[in-house]
């Protein structure tokens, strides 16, 4: 059990007593970044609550984050046990600050996800993937048939992540693609039930009990390292292979494995990590601004100016266009601060005691930065539950706004966990979003507004939600 009990002098942050046994966790099972919310705003910037036996520490404002996140003392990650079953805390999202990180992260910065792979990896596979999204939904429209964005963007987010990370389908074996059948369906349970929270993690005596989740996911883990590990083998005993100009990301990575730069094992875990980390966040990403903009048709008719003024409708919307779209490209940049798919980013822990704002920081504590309360902050943004992309427009001199290059704003998150996959989920949102409003009309079934409200995960979603579509000309 994890005690608050420290050697280092200093005072721990004020928070609320919770109750014994759970402390706050029973308040925050329900709606949980607003549940925090709640007591950040009642206890300070930085304060301390328990999750059962967990010291949590949660940091709600943008300099403490900065300064917490940029220390290699809170650079570890907190890990569930579901997770650790899966994960072995091998792969890049999980693993503990370290050399083996270092390394991971290192490549993933640096070569894996580079401008010039995303580039290759843009052309052969990601939009063709979008193009194909948007004539679906052209089609359903034309059918008159409501279309579901969220259904859609799951398959094409999955879809793309797995073509950029190991190539074309189309000349694939059958086996090859039971595999990706067998992989995306290990995706999608892990979605749906290894997020959830499980009270063993904080209630360490619950772990004697019998528990079907730790049960089910020995076995996935089982199932899905046997998975990957065939796809790569397939991958590096593919017909013709050249690492000299790799075609895809597992190529990139076998390339650098023949350097030595990285492992077998890596590579394996850095594959999982792309699916995993990049599909589901992506797409909820597209979903708020889609759902956002359906709701309202007079900042839509702004958006569809715009492309027609810039774009035309001979040519379609590329990743060069943003600078060219300034309004565009702000209503993205709010859609991520008004609905922030990561409100509590992931969890870090402290490895050893530390000190953040006149603050004792106790070895072992859960620390979360609140990234939803910060983006939601009114020091920082004029009526901040309302949708105003201008506050993202460039300023006069074309430099981007103040709103973007701030430090209260932190989609990605800060220091020396933050996202790798910044580039590619730039790409693939901004793909997606322009083709389809270059292409489409998007509007509420009934001309209503739709529910905003949000489902708290692994990623912050909307309610399923469909729309009625129609193309543009
Ligand atoms: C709009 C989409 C995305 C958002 C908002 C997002 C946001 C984040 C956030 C908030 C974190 C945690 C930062 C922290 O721990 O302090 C993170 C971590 C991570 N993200 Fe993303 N992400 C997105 C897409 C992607 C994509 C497309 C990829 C892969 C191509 C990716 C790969 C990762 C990885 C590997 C980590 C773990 C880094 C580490 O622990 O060292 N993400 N992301």
């Amino acid at each position: 059990m994890t005690s608050v009990a420290s050697s280092m002098p200093g005072k721990l942050p004020p928070g609320p007593r919770g109750l014994p046994v759970f402390g706050s966790l029973l308040e925050l099972r329900q709606d949980t970044h607003l549940a925090i919310d709640r007591l950040a705003r009642r206890y300070g910037d930085i304060c301390l609550m328990r999750f059962g036996s967990v010291p949590t520490v949660i940091i709600s404002e943008p300099e403490l984050l900065q300064e917490a996140f940029g220390k290699t003392e809170l650079a570890d990650r907190w890990v569930s046990e579901i997770m650790d079953i899966l994960s072995g805390q091998q792969d890049l999202v999980l693993a503990p600050y370290g050399e083996h990180w270092r390394r991971m992260q290192r490549f993933a910065n640096r070569e894996l996800l580079s401008a010039r792979n995303l580039n290759t990896v843009r052309e052969r596979h990601i939009e063709s993937v979008v193009n194909n999204l948007v004539e679906r939904m052209a089609d359903l429209g034309d059918a008159g048939q409501l279309v579901s964005p969220p259904a859609m963007t799951a398959q094409s987010n999955s879809t793309l992540m797995f073509r950029a990370l190991f190539g074309r389908e189309e000349d694939s074996s059958e086996e090859f693609l039971q595999m990706r059948d067998a992989l995306l369906g290990y995706i999608h349970w892990l979605f749906a039930n290894a997020t959830a929270t499980n009270l063993a993690d904080y209630i360490p005596w619950l772990r004697f009990l019998p528990n079907n989740g730790v049960k089910e996911a020995v076995r996935q883990a089982e199932v899905s390292s046997g998975v990957i590990t065939a796809l790569v083998d397939a991958a590096r005993n593919r017909h013709g292979l050249d690492l000299s100009a790799p075609a895809c990301l597992v190529e990139v990575m076998l390339a650098q494995e023949e350097t030595g730069e990285i492992s077998d094992t890596m590579t394996r875990r850095l594959c999982m990590d792309l699916m995993i980390a990049g599909t589901d966040t992506s797409a909820q990403t597209v979903n708020w601004l889609l759902l956002i903009l359906a709701n309202r048709p007079e900042i839509q008719a702004r958006v569809h100016a715009e492309l027609d003024a810039v774009v035309g409708r001979d040519a379609l919307p590329t990743v060069d266009d943003r600078m060219r779209l300034p309004y565009t490209f702000a209503c993205l940049a709010e859609s991520m601060r008004y609905r922030t798919i990561g409100p509590l980013g992931l969890p870090h822990k402290a490895s050893e005691d530390t000190e953040i704002g006149g603050y004792r920081i106790p070895a072992g504590a859960q620390v979360l930065g609140n990234v939803y309360s910060i983006h939601h902050d009114p020091r920082y943004w004029d009526s901040p539950h309302e949708f105003i992309p201008e506050r993202f427009l460039p300023q006069a001199d074309g430099s981007p706004s103040a709103a973007f290059t701030g430090i209260a704003y932190t989609p990605f998150g800060t220091g020396h966990r933050r996202c790798p996959g910044r580039r590619f989920a730039e790409t693939t949102v901004w793909l997606h979003v322009t083709r389809i409003l270059h292409r489409l009309r998007l509007e509420t079934p009934d001309g209503g507004v739709l529910p905003e409200d949000e489902v708290f995960g692994l990623a912050i979603s909307p309610r399923p939600y469909s729309l009625r579509v129609g193309r543009r000309w």
